[in-house]
């Protein structure tokens, strides 16, 4: 193995103990920071997902408020829950946990959500602000890879960054960070003609489209760093990336693992997202 581990339990751990020490400090002064999650029917991903949340809000100090509703709630409930939870002062920020049932429209559950308590991101407003370098709320999980960057000291001023794959969650935010940095920005997709003629060019690639083995060792530039954003399961049900790990770690620089690498970094930013928005409104 050549490259380095970027580590993000560890990152976490770090991350999450700034976040208590702030959480008791806002406490000490009469707030205490509430996020509220939102659960609409029984995927079972989603409750694991959002049981992981609910459990970091609990160990760092944050408050939490758990609503589940059955799957035949209507969309006009959903959006009276929402404007309800925005008035609510108690609660800093909202997630609703997608996917919604297919009678919903998630979209419009999601601009519904004011956006000083948007802390997942999603709001129109806050891809906005993100394009346009306003103060806003970024998407948790391509936030926690420019964490993870950043704790290995990376510079990406002037560097090619390949994203692979474009969606509102991952790949389009990744790529207007990274250009915010003033890397060189590429984003793949499923239309891309030669992926690896793209990725051998980069320094930096985020793989984020939720397909096995989507990079391989031969698509990589020695020492390039990768962030494997993906969580799949391979033939033997094991966790997985998006990276063909076993390879791609002979060839590059830094790569993250999965399990243990960008996974806990996306609920560390939501903490830290929901913090922020306690903070706002405390000062
Ligand atoms: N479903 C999968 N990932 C996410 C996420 O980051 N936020 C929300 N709200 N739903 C998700």
């Amino acid at each position: 193995m050549t490259a380095q581990l970027i580590d993000g339990n560890a990152l976490s751990r770090t991350l999450r103990a700034d976040v208590a020490a702030r959480a008791a400090a806002l406490k000490a002064r009469g707030v205490t920071p509430g996020l509220a999650v939102v659960l609409v029917g029984e995927n079972p991903a989603s409750q694991v997902y959002v049981r992981n949340k609910v459990k970091a809000c609990e160990d760092n100090g944050l408050h939490s408020l758990l609503e589940k509703y059955p799957a035949d709630l209507s969309e006009a409930e959903l959006l009276a829950r929402v404007d309800a939870l925005n008035e609510d002062p108690a609660i800093h920020g909202i997630l609703v946990q997608l996917p919604l049932p297919p009678h919903i429209d998630a979209q419009k559950v999601i601009e519904a959500i004011s956006p000083e308590k948007d802390v997942d991101g999603f709001h129109v407003a806050s891809a906005g602000a993100l394009m346009t370098g306003a103060p806003g709320f970024w998407p948790c999980t391509p936030y926690g890879c420019m964490k993870m960057l950043e704790s290995i000291g990376y510079e990406l001023r002037g560097k090619h960054a390949v994203v692979i794959g474009r969606s509102n969650i991952v790949g389009k935010p990744m790529a207007l960070m990274l250009l915010a940095q003033s890397a060189t920005v590429t984003i793949c997709h499923s239309a891309t003609a030669d992926l690896g003629a793209m990725t051998r060019q980069a320094d930096v690639i985020v793989a984020a489209v939720g397909k096995r083995n989507v990079l391989t060792a031969d698509m990589v530039k020695p020492g390039a760093v990768v962030i494997d954003v993906g969580m799949n399961r391979n033939d033997e049900g094991k966790l997985c990336g998006d990276v063909d790990f076993d390879g791609v770690k002979e060839v590059a620089g830094w790569i993250t693992p999965v399990p243990g690498g960008v996974g806990p970094m996306t609920i560390t930013m939501l903490l830290v997202n929901t913090l922020e928005a306690a903070e706002r409104i405390a000062h």
